[in-house]
């Protein structure tokens, strides 16, 4: 099938739907386009849609070990990706329901999400959140949890993913950091695998060891190098924007 272009590149559009239309100046997939980093976000789905399609997933949760590796980024850039193509259901769920910020970062306004959904306080219909271009579909927090019941009821988000997985092609779940909250274990066990992001100047051999072992018995699709000409910039080496490595 055709693969539609849903968001030209002409400045004047992005003016319109880009930043302009409240995504976040992270989401370079969709507000540059053309740049390196988005070019790279696009050969990332790639390799992952090949993936996918060869064992049968669906769901793929975007972890890291510690906080501000890139997960939100990466997993941002990965769902406009996939939906910008133009020819599959994609959805975009806020796991880390501590800090949630994909809300802010669509630019949606507030609305009931995944603590409703668990909580069996909403319909799935109610939270799906609708982005028009490029045409995806998001479950943000919701309700922000009180802080006597921000647990995560790991089985009823799986049991929530598996009916999400009848409505959709792609779904990408955001989530806390592995070893940050023990929240974390629970979102990659309701997802079919895990990518496991790596920012080199934060991402330390011991925690990635710790990483992979609170992803316990968790499938690790493969690794993300984020940032990493960053680190090149740093060493007077880099040439090209940042994100991702
Ligand atoms: N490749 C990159 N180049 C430049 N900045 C980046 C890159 N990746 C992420 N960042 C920035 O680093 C910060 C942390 O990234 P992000 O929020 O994606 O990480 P996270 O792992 O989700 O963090 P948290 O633990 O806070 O949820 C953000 O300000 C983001 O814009
Ligand atoms: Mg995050």
């Amino acid at each position: 099938m055709a693969r539609e272009r849903i968001v030209p590149d002409e400045p004047q559009f992005l003016e319109r739907f880009g930043q302009a239309g409240g995504l976040a100046s992270s989401a370079v997939a969709v507000n540059a386009p053309r740049s390196v980093a988005a070019d790279r976000y696009r050969l990332l789905h790639f390799r992952i849609e090949r993936l996918c399609e060869e064992h049968g997933l669906k769901c793929v949760a975007v972890a890291s070990a510690e906080p501000g590796a890139g997960r939100t980024t990466t997993v941002l850039n990965l769902a406009l990706t996939a939906a910008r193509l133009g020819d599959r259901r994609v959805l975009l769920v806020e796991g880390d329901l501590r800090r949630p910020c994909l809300e802010r970062l669509l630019g949606l306004p507030p609305g009931p999400g995944l603590a409703d959904l668990l909580d069996g306080d909403a319909e799935i219909d109610a939270c799906l959140r609708r982005l028009a271009r490029p045409p995806l579909f998001a479950i943000t927090a919701g309700r922000r949890p009180d802080e006597a019941d921000v647990e995560l009821d790991g089985r009823r988000l799986r049991a929530l993913v598996a009916v999400l997985k009848h409505k959709f092609d792609e779904i990408y779940l955001d989530m806390p950091a592995l070893l940050e909250s023990a929240d974390a274990s629970l979102v990659a066990s309701a997802a079919d695998a895990a990518l496991l992001v790596l920012r080199p100047r934060a991402s330390a051999y011991e925690a990635i060891r710790g990483a992979a072992e609170a992803l316990g018995g968790a499938r690790i699709l493969g690794c993300v190098l984020n940032d990493a000409e960053g680190r090149m910039a740093e060493l007077g080496l880099g040439m090209r924007p940042a994100l991702p490595g």
